[in-house]
This record gives structure tokens, C-alpha cells and sequence, in this order.
């Protein structure tokens, strides 16, 4: 692999905006958003942005006009434009892999072009789209049909990490969307469990396995196939069978060949797009099958919009940009260790996971591009549930526990399913939590309200919790893909910021050598010496004891 770059970056902690970043955080740290609502009625109005259809409010955070110049300054310091540059062109960004990033180009129109090493690629994106179109054409119109001539009315897909999370995220935002007479199911965790739930219900020749594997080298997603193999094989012991309940998405040609799957049933895609980036690409065949073609270029066109509102926008205007640098000031000058996102939109209950992965899979890194340690926090760790649930549960440590928990508040102003009064209840609950946690309550309303001096700090509220508030009119196919888009770009920033690789992910490969190591062990007939750890051994040993009585049928 060559060896990346020529001339390091100035180290993040000796720029001048980050300096100047810090001595600013001094200045402005204590000062309440009470305060800056009340010397600027208009900030509510003024500081906010909108593109593709979301509006974002970012009032409500712990920031002032100076803040914002400086984090601006700080991207324009980092060359931000040139990296979103440099990504867009293809060019091998993902120096640890030395790879191009263009998952845009899985959404590019028709009529663009993208040239990687000499071809472009839109067309072949085009063509693999389209041939989902007509697969997905197929099973919706019943001609594509089982071993039995049964056609399909189960769709299962086993994927894990970007080839689930992005699927099964998308089609549970889109579920307004999707084809009833179609059941979804996904299967990801190598656990049997989720297999065995997954599928006890169903058919197998009404189903159809869509296996995701970029690689298809996935122990999990190889062994949960392997599984729906067996599982199918036991009803029709023919092994034509595969050919009619199996699809496969990949880039790995031989591997899915050597599977059993017919090359004809294999849509592609192309290391350039990562994983947790990939769902718009043939990754999303379930999601497709789910919403239809139209529906999912729908999908594809809100990414697209985003993309070039990243491109192109003034930073000052540009939504992506200004959540990464919000993200930035709470991470590295609050010491903020996580972000919440909380949807106020019940389709986005797998949102938060699939953020997981695409935040801190991209961004939980330890050294830069050079090889360098940082000498700063990357990352924040991201989590959240859909509102209301959250704020039976946890909200209560965001509003008085001793923790600053920068949130992102989603909401939509039309609901996809009116059921009485419940939409602006739900809507209500979410403008309030956003104004609880900016304003709070003082000491002097508790006591207006005779709360006595005792009990007064428990029931205060400090506030000054900064949030972002993302609105849209209706959780529509386009408006999931500017979503979505919104945080690649917005985890591109950071990342760019902090000068590490957003699109590598070193960090799962130990764990994955180690289970290698371990499986033999714990399989093993023999009594096998094993040189791990005294903690890792000991473990080891008494899973083999339980493992050893559950084949004699001893009892503990
Ligand atoms: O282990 C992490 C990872 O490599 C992710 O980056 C990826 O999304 C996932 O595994 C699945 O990989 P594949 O699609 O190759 O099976």
C-alpha cells in the first residue's frame, strides 16, 4: 500500500481559530441562554438554516455571533471546502485504505459524471439500480416466483453492521411506504436467536434471502446464511431451490459464486462506497423491495440535494457544516463525551442505532491521517430513543444529572398516521424539552410556586442544555435521505476538523482475529491448551465444562 502524504497538517491544536477557540470558551462558558435569548429577541429566528426541506434551529446553543465566526474559521482553516472537494472527485481519501469515498455517486443523476481512474461511474450506478428496479418489478408483480411456483411474500435480510443497520433503519422510517402484502424481517446478530425468531413463522417457499455482505466475508453474515441455507434445503433438498430464495449483494463475485448464489442474482457494488455509507446503494435491495424504485430514487434525490447543499452552500448557511462544528465546540471545549438524537417521529426508532455506527465507526479514531496520536477527543459516543419514551427514562439525567448532553431534537410537523390529538401532543412534548433544557427553572420560580427552601434544589432546573432542533414537514422517502445525508456530511466535518480517517475501521479487525482464535477452542473435542489470559482462559474453560454437560446431557 503506498504511503500517504506528502506534507502533514498543521497539528489541530496550534491553529489559530482553535487558539483563539479557546480563550473564547473562557469568556463565554458561564453565560446562561437565558441571557442570550433575552439580549437578542431575534436569535430564535436568526440563527437557523434550511435546506431540502429541514429547517434547522441551532439557537438554542450555547454560542454567540463570535463563536460561530471562529468555528467557521476553523473550517476554512482545516480545508474543509478542498476535503469535500476531494471527496466528491473521488480522490482516495481514505488514505488507510486507499480507497475514494463516493457514496454520493450512489445517488448522483443520471446525468452527472464521476470519474474514478479513468471511467466514470455514474452509469454503472445507473445500472445496478436499474436492475433492482426490475427485480423489485418482479416480486411486487408476483413473477418472481419460489421453488414451487410460489411467488415471494417474505423477504429476509442478513446483513450485519452497514449491510442491516442502514436497511433495516430505512425501512422502518419508511414503513408508511412499503408494500403490505410483504413481510420484512432482518437478521444480523450471529446469536441463533435472531435467526430462529426471524423465520419460525415463515414459509420457505414464499421467501427470498437477500444476503448483504460488501465483502461477504462477514463470520456472522456467512453463518446466518449458511443457516437459511440449511433451513430452506431441509423443506426442498434440491439445491435449485437456492437459485429461486436467494439474492446476494456484494462485491465479492467469487464468494458469492462459491455460496451457491446464481452470478445473475448478485447485484454489485464497489469498495469505493463504505459500508456504513452504503445504503443507498444495492445494500438497500431490501428497502427497495420494501418501498418500491420509486420511492427509494425518491430516497436517493433528498441525498442528492443534501450533497450538493454541502458542496455548495456558504458554510454560514450550510447545514451539515454547522452541525459538525456545533458537535466540535461541545466535544473538544466542553468536554461533552456524548450526543443524543432523539426523534420525535416513532419511523425513526432505528435511527439512533444506524447513527451509532455511522458516527462512531467513522470517527472513533486515535490517530490522524499521519499516524500521529491526537492530542484531543474525536468522537462523541451518540445515542437516543424516539421521544416520548425518552423522557420517561433518561431525560431526567439530561436536565439535572451533572453531565452537559448536547441533544438533536427531529421532529415533523405533519404526522404520517393523525390519530386524534396525538400529533400535537407529541409535538408539544418536543418543543418543551428543547425549552426546558435551554431556559430551566430558577430558584426564584420554584419558590413563587411555595416550593419550600428544603426542597427548592431538587425541583430547580439549571437549563442551559444546548440542543438543535431539525424540523420537516413529513417523514417522506426525500426527506429520510436529506436526513441521512445530513449526518454523513456532518460526520465528514469532524472529521475533516479532527484530521483522521472518517472511512476506515481498524478497530473491529482485533476482535475479529481474536473470535477466529477462540472458535477452535471452544469447539474443540480435544482438551486444548490455551494461552490466553488467566480471566479469558478461565472463562473459556468453564463455557467448555457447560458446553461438555449440555452434549452428555449431564445437569449442572
Ligand atoms: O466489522 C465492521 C464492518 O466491516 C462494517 O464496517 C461493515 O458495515 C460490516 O462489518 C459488514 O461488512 P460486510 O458488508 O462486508 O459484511
Amino acid at each position: 500500500m503506498n504511503k500517504q502524504p506528502a506534507t502533514p497538517p498543521r497539528p489541530l491544536l496550534q491553529r489559530p481559530a482553535w487558539k483563539a477557540l479557546q480563550a473564547h470558551q473562557q469568556k463565554v462558558r458561564d453565560v446562561h441562554l437565558r441571557q442570550l435569548f433575552a439580549d437578542d429577541p431575534l436569535r430564535g429566528k436568526r440563527l437557523a438554516a434550511e435546506a431540502c426541506g429541514l429547517y434547522l434551529d441551532y439557537s438554542k446553543n450555547r454560542i454567540t455571533n463570535e463563536t460561530l465566526e471562529l468555528l467557521l474559521k476553523l473550517a476554512k482553516e482545516c480545508g474543509l471546502r478542498e476535503h469535500a472537494e476531494a471527496m466528491f472527485t473521488g480522490q482516495k481519501i481514505n488514505v488507510t485504505e486507499q480507497r475514494a469515498v463516493l457514496h454520493t455517486a450512489l445517488r448522483a443523476p443520471h446525468e452527472e459524471r464521476i470519474v474514478l481512474d479513468g471511467i466514470d461511474i455514474v452509469p454503472q450506478v445507473h445500472a445496478v439500480l436499474d436492475k433492482m428496479a426490475e427485480f423489485t418489478r418482479q416480486i411486487h408483480a408476483g413473477e418472481w416466483l419460489g421453488f414451487t411456483g410460489m411467488p415471494i411474500r417474505n423477504v429476509v435480510n442478513i446483513g450485519i453492521g452497514g449491510s442491516d443497520l442502514g436497511p433495516v433503519m430505512a425501512y422502518e422510517a419508511l414503513r408508511h411506504y412499503s408494500h403490505r402484502s410483504l413481510t420484512f424481517r432482518f437478521v444480523s446478530n450471529i446469536d441463533g436467536t435472531d435467526f430462529a425468531e426471524a423465520t419460525r413463522d415463515l414459509k420457505p417457499e414464499e421467501t427470498l434471502f437477500v444476503v448483504c455482505s460488501k465483502t461477504f466475508k462477514t463470520l456472522e453474515t456467512l453463518a446466518n446464511a449458511q443457516a437459511a441455507r440449511e433451513w430452506l434445503l431441509r423443506k426442498f433438498p434440491d439445491d435449485r431451490a437456492i437459485a429461486r430464495h436467494f439474492v446476494a449483494v456484494s462485491t465479492n463475485v467469487a464468494g458469492v459464486a462459491g455460496f451457491g448464489i446464481d452470478a445473475r442474482h448478485m447485484f454489485e457494488l464497489w469498495d469505493w462506497a463504505g459500508g456504513r455509507y452504503s445504503m443507498d446503494s444495492a445494500i438497500g435491495l431490501t428497502t427497495m423491495l420494501a418501498i418500491g424504485a420509486e420511492n427509494f430514487r425518491a430516497m436517493l434525490a433528498g441525498m442528492h440535494a443534501m450533497d450538493q447543499h454541502f458542496r455548495s452552500a456558504p458554510f454560514e448557511r450550510n447545514l451539515p457544516v454547522l452541525m459538525g462544528l456545533l458537535a466540535i465546540w461541545y466535544n473538544n471545549f466542553f468536554d461533552a463525551q456524548t450526543v443524543a438524537v432523539l426523534p420525535y417521529e416513532q419511523y425513526l426508532k432505528r435511527f439512533p442505532a444506524y447513527l451509532q455506527q455511522l458516527t462512531m465507526e467513522s470517527n472513533g479514531k486515535c490517530v490522524t491521517l499521519d499516524g500521529a496520536r491526537v492530542d484531543y477527543q474525536t468522537g462523541p459516543i451518540y445515542w437516543g430513543e424516539p421521544g416520548t419514551n425518552g423522557q420517561h427514562s433518561f431525560y431526567q439525567l439530561i436536565h439535572q444529572g451533572t453531565r452537559l448532553i448536547p441533544c438533536d431534537f427531529i421532529g415533523f410537523c405533519q404526522p404520517l398516521n393523525p390519530l386524534a390529538r396525538h400529533h400535537d401532543l407529541l409535538m408539544a412534548n418536543l418543543f418543551a424539552q428543547t425549552e426546558a433544557l435551554a431556559f430551566g427553572k430558577t430558584r426564584a420560580q420554584v419558590k413563587a410556586e411555595g416550593t419550600p427552601d428544603w426542597l427548592a434544589p431538587h425541583r430547580m432546573f439549571e437549563g442551559n442544555h444546548p440542543t438543535n432542533t431539525v424540523l420537516a414537514e413529513r417523514l417522506t422517502p426525500e426527506t429520510l435521505g436529506s436526513l441521512v445525508a445530513l449526518y454523513e456530511h456532518s460526520v465528514f466535518t469532524q472529521g475533516v476538523i479532527w484530521q483522521i480517517d472518517s472511512f476506515d475501521q481498524w478497530g473491529v479487525e482485533l476482535g475479529k482475529a481474536l473470535a477466529e482464535r477462540t472458535i477452535p477452542e471452544l469447539e474443540s473435542s480435544q482438551e486444548p491448551a490455551l494461552g490466553h489470559d488467566s480471566s479469558t482462559n478461565t472463562l473459556i474453560q468453564r463455557y467448555r465444562q457447560s458446553r461438555r454437560r449440555q452434549q452428555t446431557g449431564e445437569s449442572s
